[in-house]
Order: structure tokens, then sequence, then C-alpha cells
């Protein structure tokens, strides 16, 4: 789906620069080390082989997940506008994966607006705790640097609760997640927040 083209939510100033970019240039954000490349997809444009690389990639980092390509390419339902599927790259090696799905804002007052719900972040197992996911999250909200970003964090993942607060993310209790970013999710989960 194309969000420009979405008949009731108009995109922040952020979103229209962006998608005013052409589409070749949307796909590469630039990142100031020039050996890291973010690579940023939306939903159904993604090669698919570069989709279920995306997809194993995610399910080796996050054992139990088992996360299907059309987790990460499809929109269900009539609320979430769009996908973007983050790939980061250092060295010409996929190190990190995000899927991050942007709904309309739900207060009135922003309608403008969007919320970001980040679905899925992930690190190469082998490169973890070397500052990556660090400058993997920064570029993926410098792409946005105005919307909420939203997050559910299995209750047991002490290490990215740890990653998530250091990175600005504040935990919130469940019932502050706005109802429109509430897909479900299987296990015990804590709720955090970024808010811009
Ligand atoms: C969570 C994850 C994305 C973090 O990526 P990373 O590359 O390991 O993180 P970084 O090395 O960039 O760490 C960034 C900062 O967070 C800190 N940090 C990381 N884990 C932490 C923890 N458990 N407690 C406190 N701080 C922590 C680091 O010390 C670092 O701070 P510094 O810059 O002051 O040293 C990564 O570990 C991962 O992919 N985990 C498995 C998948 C997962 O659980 N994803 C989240 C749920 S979808």
């Amino acid at each position: 789906m194309d969000p420009s083209q979405s008949p009731s939510v108009t995109p922040t100033k952020s979103q229209s620069t962006f998608l005013a970019l052409p589409k070749e240039e949307q796909k590469v954000a630039l990142f100031t080390l020039p050996k890291f490349r973010l690579e940023v997809y939306e939903n159904e444009m993604i090669p698919e082989k570069l989709l279920d690389c995306a997809v194993d990639f995610v399910n080796e980092m996050l054992p139990g997940e088992n996360f299907e390509a059309t987790d990460f390419s499809k929109i269900y339902g009539k609320t979430c506008l769009y996908k973007n599927i983050f790939m980061y790259y250092m060295n010409d090696r996929l190190v990190g994966v995000s899927v991050c799905n942007f709904y309309p804002d739900p207060d009135p007052e922003k309608s403008d607006d969007v919320l970001i719900y980040m679905m899925v972040i992930a690190v190469d197992k082998g490169q973890q705790g070397r500052g990556i996911g660090s400058k993997f999250l920064g570029s993926i909200l410098q792409m946005n640097n105005q919307s909420d970003v939203w997050i559910k964090i299995h209750k047991e993942n002490d290490q990215s609760q740890g990653f998530f607060k250091k990175m600005g993310f504040v935990k919130r209790p469940k019932k502050c997640m706005p109802e429109i970013l509430n897909p479900s999710y299987r296990k015990p989960y804590e709720v955090f927040v970024k808010k811009r």
C-alpha cells in the first residue's frame, strides 16, 4: 500500500518529505559511517528472497517466535497504514532486521500523525553488545523523529528491556498502550514507549 494514497490519513511533515523522495532514494537511508548501510522496504515492495532472508534472520535471533513472511509483509486489518522492513548491513553482511508498523494517531488533536509499533528488532547474535543495535535503532528513529514508538517485550527478555531503557524508552502500564496498537503477543510482555 502506498501511504501517500491512504484515504483518511495525511502523512506528517517528515513522512511527506520521505515519501516525496524517488523510490530508489527511499530505500537507502544515509548513515554517517560508510561501512554501515540501512535499507528500508515498504511492506509489499520487498523482494521475496530478501523477505525470506529477513524472516529467517529474525527467527534465528528470537527462537520460539516463528515469524512467517506474511507477518512482515502483509497488512492485516484496516487500522495499520503500512509497514517498513529495515535491514542493516555492515560490510555487506546482514547484521540487523527490524519491522515497524505505522498506525494513524488516535488522538483527535494529532490526527495527522502516526504512531509506530516496533514489531521486532534483532541484531546478529555474534555481533550483539557491540553497539550495532543502538546505531541501527538510532538510524530508524532518525528517519521519523516525530512519532511515538511503542514496543512489547517479552517479560523475561531482560537483555532487550535493558537495551530499550538505555535507548530512552520508558516502561508503561499495558493500559497506556493505544488500543489501535494492540496486535496480539503470545507471551507475557511489558510495554515500552519512546515519546517524542
Ligand atoms: C536487543 C538488541 C537488539 C540490542 O542490540 P545490541 O547490538 O546487542 O545492543 P548495543 O550493543 O547497541 O547496546 C546499546 C546500549 O545498550 C546497552 N545495553 C544492552 N543490553 C543491555 C542490558 N541488558 N542492560 C543494560 N544496558 C544494556 C549497552 O550497554 C549499550 O550501552 P553503551 O552504549 O552505553 O555501552 C539485541 O541484543 C538483540 O537482537 N537481541 C535479540 C533479539 C531481541 O530480543 N529483540 C528485542 C525484542 S523484539
